[in-house]
């Protein structure tokens, strides 16, 4: 009798688990949601530290190379879209390996690096958002 009491148990806190982690999922940010709002984090960082002056090239670097890691996923958050989208989000992927490349180590190099990143994020927004 115990036995089973305990069984019953083990049911109902399961199925009261398996609610909330199915109401967590439907509540779930939408990966397209996430993809942007991470390059937004990082940019807003970013923008932030330029008008701190505060561009140091290790923080630029890694927050530069977390955005471009982010805009490879692009493709896959918006699986589709027409042929234009993917040539804006290419244009996204060139101005941030550019910009990783340009190693920003002032805040005048970073706001140059910054500039085609921030045009290809509006340029899409543009047309598509
Ligand atoms: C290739 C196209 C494209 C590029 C490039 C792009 N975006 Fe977006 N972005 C979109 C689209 C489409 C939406 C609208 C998504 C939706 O709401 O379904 C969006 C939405 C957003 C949002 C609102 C997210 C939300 O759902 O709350 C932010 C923030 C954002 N983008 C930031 C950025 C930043 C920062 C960049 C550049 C680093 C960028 N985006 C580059 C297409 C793009």
């Amino acid at each position: 009798m115990r036995a089973l009491l305990l069984v019953v148990l083990g049911l109902a806190v399961g199925a009261m688990g398996a609610t909330f982690a199915l109401s967590a999922l439907r509540q779930g940010t939408p990966f397209h949601s996430g993809v942007m709002a991470v390059m937004q984090h990082h940019m807003g960082v970013l923008r932030g530290n330029v008008r701190a002056k505060q561009c140091d090239a290790k923080g630029s670097a890694d927050h530069l190379s977390r955005m471009r890691e982010t805009a490879g996923d692009i493709r896959q958050a918006f699986p589709d879209m027409e042929p234009a989208f993917f040539q804006a989000d290419d244009g996204l992927l060139k101005a941030l390996d550019g910009a990783v490349a340009a190693a920003p180590g002032t805040c005048e190099a970073l706001v140059a690096a910054l500039k085609p990143v921030g045009d290809a994020c509006q340029s899409c927004h543009q047309q598509f958002r």
